[in-house]
């Protein structure tokens, strides 16, 4: 494979600097100020399937998507068919992840045997509302102490399913977990991340105990500007306008630290039907749908790449610092149709992003918008 050198403006330690990347003797690639490099990006938070769920995506096709999006390393989640809650699933998944272009992390499954985290050894562990409803809140705690020996991350889908009202999950069962995780958190001394929160008062009680993250989706889509049944649906609900723009002011005054996606893909077909599953695709956009934060003035660049790269490289206990992206200075309309894994459907369609991904680098290669692949 021919390799090449990348020539261009980088955005480092807070400003910009012109660099040269990649090794002598390979031929240079040159890139104009129309383009920024920045350091590649990290999503803690997808689905990127397989398993039992081919269908709706793959490894490969996700790990694609990801490379699209300037995003060089994943942390998925355990929820596959099976879900990952042995040692033996999380190593062999870990394998199968292993060999895909970008960097992969597992977050693993709340195991109904404990011992099984002295086993796997996972950095960190996914518990879902439906743990909760399984287990209990006591085997949680229980999970909590060990991860605190042990040393893992407790990532709550933080809802408590005991205020769901039939199909209706309202924003205080997100209010009521994070009250009880706190206490947790403050029993066990284990180390919390909330994932996807949806209220600017999480980001608030989170201070001082656990990090958080906000998605695109919760960001920008709310229950007025995304209607459609299918494609709109996701866990956490979409909030109201009001509580949406609270959250994105709340963003904005960097009481949030970290952005991931939840890319949750599903067939169109399944979206579309009468019981459409939850889940929203946007990985091969996200970073530009943060860059149009940028551009608008609502977030610094500085905070683009803590939110997106360093704070969730840190979590995720990655070393992206071989890795890089190429973003070209232009806005854009997302179509869906442009994706490059299974899922081409998006609520993001027709929006307005910023800065396309022109080429990302990891795991030393560099993959070009329209498939050229180079080693560096
Ligand atoms: C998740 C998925 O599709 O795996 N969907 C989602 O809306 N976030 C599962 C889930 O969190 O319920
Ligand atoms: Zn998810």
């Amino acid at each position: 494979m021919d390799c090449v050198r990348i020539e261009g403006r980088a955005y480092v330690a807070g400003r910009f600097a012109r660099v040269r990347l990649g090794r002598e003797g390979c031929r240079t690639l040159q890139f104009s100020n129309d383009y920024i490099i920045l350091p590649g990006m990290v999503d803690i938070h997808v689905h990127f399937r397989d398993w039992g769920l081919s269908h709706k995506e793959t490894l490969a096709g996700g790990a694609a998507a990801a490379l699209a999006g300037g995003v060089v390393a994943v942390g998925d989640m355990p929820n596959t068919r099976p879900h990952i809650r042995t040692a033996e699933l999380y190593r062999k998944r870990l394998e199968e992840g292993a060999s895909l272009p970008i960097i992969y992390r597992l977050h693993m499954g709340v195991p109904g045997d404990l011992a099984e985290l002295d086993a796997a050894r996972p950095g960190s562990v996914k518990v879902y509302p439906e743990d909760v409803e399984t287990y209990g809140w006591g085997h949680v705690e229980a999970l909590m102490r060990r991860c605190a020996s042990l040393g893992c991350v407790v990532v709550f889908h933080c809802e408590d399913p005991a205020y769901f009202k039939g199909a209706e999950r309202p924003p205080e069962a997100e209010l009521r977990c994070v009250e009880r995780v706190r206490l947790l958190a403050s029993l066990t001394g284990a180390k919390v991340h909330l994932t996807h929160i949806t209220l600017p008062q999480t980001a608030e009680a989170s201070r001082g105990w656990a990090s958080v993250d906000v998605t695109p989706h919760h960001l920008l889509l709310d229950t007025e500007n995304c209607r459609d049944p299918g494609l709109c649906l996701v866990n956490p609900r979409l909030r109201t306008p009001e509580i949406r723009k609270a959250l994105l002011a709340t963003f904005a005054a960097g009481l949030v630290d970290m952005y991931a996606t939840d890319h949750a893909p599903h067939t169109l077909e399944e979206k579309r039907s009468q019981s459409p599953p939850p889940g929203i695709c946007s990985i091969d956009v996200s970073l530009s749908l943060l860059l149009a934060l940028w551009k608008r003035g609502v977030i610094s660049l500085g905070d683009v790449v803590r939110l997106y790269s360093h704070r969730p490289a840190r979590l995720l206990g990655v070393e992206a610092g071989e890795t890089f992206v190429v973003v070209k200075l232009e806005e854009f309309k997302v179509r869906g149709e442009d994706f490059a894994g299974k899922c081409r459907h998006t609520p993001f369609e027709d929006f307005t992003a910023f800065g396309r991904v022109a080429a990302t680098a990891a795991r030393g290669r560099i993959y070009f918008r329209g498939g050229e692949v180079y080693s560096l």
